[in-house]
């Protein structure tokens, strides 16, 4: 794990008081004015069931969760409060410049079911409230005890409720740490001339240098203020695959799953044909994705999806042993296409999930494999889907591997409830 050296005289107050500060001077993400674009894209009924069914797929769909964005920002609040008119959505954030910013998209949007507090994530609990949905990206690895900010909301969320949650992953991130420490070694400040003059000397860096790819792909890196996030933070660690189980077990906190799975697995991208692949999968899974973040090397953040160690049992995984899956309703994941042009021999289509960044994860079907795929509605069960497949075994095969790869979740609710589909 990465973690910022410790300051001799800093005290986990100050570093919370840096911490605040900095974000009053560099709000992240940088702000924005409109969320028109936003609004429109999900205004689509299957892209809220997806995202809903990402998280609860044995549960029916509902938009009127309570939902908690701990540690908003400039705009993922209202974003949220856009996302789902029919829920209840509070934003909280330490620093009251990113607060601002969200209000004045509130106004805008006439956002009557946003409320925002100025509020640390460690003290959530003074609020006595409880959340189905809580959503934390990009916040704990700031704080000096990200323990106690976890627990705080675990505290808080509801039995059934889930979190999401963001972390940064260490060894995509090598190229930031050995930045961040050059930086601190030559004293440079957050100062507008500061960030000004940094950006001009990255681009004296080698172009072997590991932060190049960062610098080239990421459109964090492109503006001023992030990179002032990323090189300049006064608090910043990360957490390796075990060490992020590790913090979710010390907080009553169970996996469920990757926000998306396909670059963890061994059975998905080019080490599927390896001479490791055996080894791998004999592995448990959690072995699975620390050696596939080893292997990958490149990862820089883990976002996953978690519920309480101690949530009611009702809620079953997906999977593909016995015949539940028979039953289970797919829901394409925004973001899938498939291709049809330049295709691998003997293929109708390559499946691609264009939020992937490696380019190893994409699924060739066949010509049987695409008929059911393109009869995917968003409605009908697998069952009703594969009525006409002789072999079970086929429509198992392919639905595993869309799930897999990201192409689908399910909507495993029980059947009889057709209104919420
Ligand atoms: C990198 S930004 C991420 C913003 C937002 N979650 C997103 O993904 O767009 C981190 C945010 O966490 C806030 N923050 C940092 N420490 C916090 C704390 N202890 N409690 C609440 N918010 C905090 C910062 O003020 C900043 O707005």
């Amino acid at each position: 794990m990465h973690e910022s050296p410790p300051s001799p005289r800093r005290t986990s107050r100050d570093t919370a008081e840096a911490v605040r500060e900095f974000y009053e001077d560099h709000p992240y993400p940088p702000p924005v004015d409109t969320l028109d674009d936003y609004r429109k894209h999900w205004l689509d009924r299957d892209r809220r069931r997806a995202d809903y069914h990402l998280r609860w797929p044995s549960d029916s769909f509902r938009e009127n969760a309570s939902i908690l964005v701990a540690g908003c920002g400039t705009s993922q609040a209202a974003k949220y409060a856009v996302r789902w008119p029919e829920a209840e959505i509070l934003g909280i954030d330490v620093s009251a410049k990113s607060i601002e910013h969200t209000e004045a998209l509130k106004r805008k949007y006439s956002l009557d079911n946003l409320a925002l507090h100025q509020l640390a994530v460690e003290r959530v609990g003074d609020l006595n409230r409880r959340f189905d949905h809580i959503v934390c990206t990009g916040v704990l690895h700031h704080l000096s005890d990200p323990d106690a900010g976890l627990r705080a909301l675990r505290e808080t969320l509801a039995p059934s409720g889930a979190i999401d949650l963001m972390v940064y992953a260490p060894y995509g991130r090598t190229g930031v740490y050995l930045l961040q420490e050059y930086c601190r070694r030559l004293g440079i400040g957050s100062s507008a001339a500061d960030i000004r003059n940094l950006a001009a000397s990255l681009q004296a860096l080698p172009p072997d240098h590991p932060i190049m790819p960062l610098l080239r792909n990421s459109p964090d890196f492109q503006t001023e203020a992030g990179l002032a996030d990323a090189l300049l933070h006064p608090q910043d660690r990360s957490y390796s695959v075990p060490e992020l189980f590790e913090l979710l077990a010390d907080c009553g906190l169970s996996f469920s799953r990757w926000a998306r799975q396909a670059p963890y697995l061994p059975h998905c991208g080019a080490i599927l044909n390896s001479p490791h692949q055996s080894l791998l999968s004999r592995l448990p899974a959690q072995e699975q994705y620390a050696a596939l973040e080893l292997f990958r090397g490149s990862m820089l953040r883990h976002s996953a999806i978690l519920h309480r160690n101690d949530a009611p049992r009702e809620s079953r995984p997906i999977r593909f042993e016995g015949d539940e899956w028979l039953d289970y309703v797919p829901i394409r994941l925004p973001g899938t296409i498939c291709v049809e042009e330049r295709l691998p021999p003997s293929a109708a289509g390559v499946l691609i999930n264009r939020t992937h960044t490696y380019t190893d994860i994409y699924l060739p079907i066949d010509t049987e494999q695409k008929q059911l795929f393109d009869a995917i509605d968003g409605q009908r069960s697998i069952r009703e889907i594969a009525a006409d497949i002789e072999a079970k075994h086929l429509a198992r095969t392919l639905f595993e591997r869309l799930w897999w790869y990201d192409q689908v979740v399910f909507d495993a609710s029980p059947r009889d409830d057709t209104a919420a589909r």
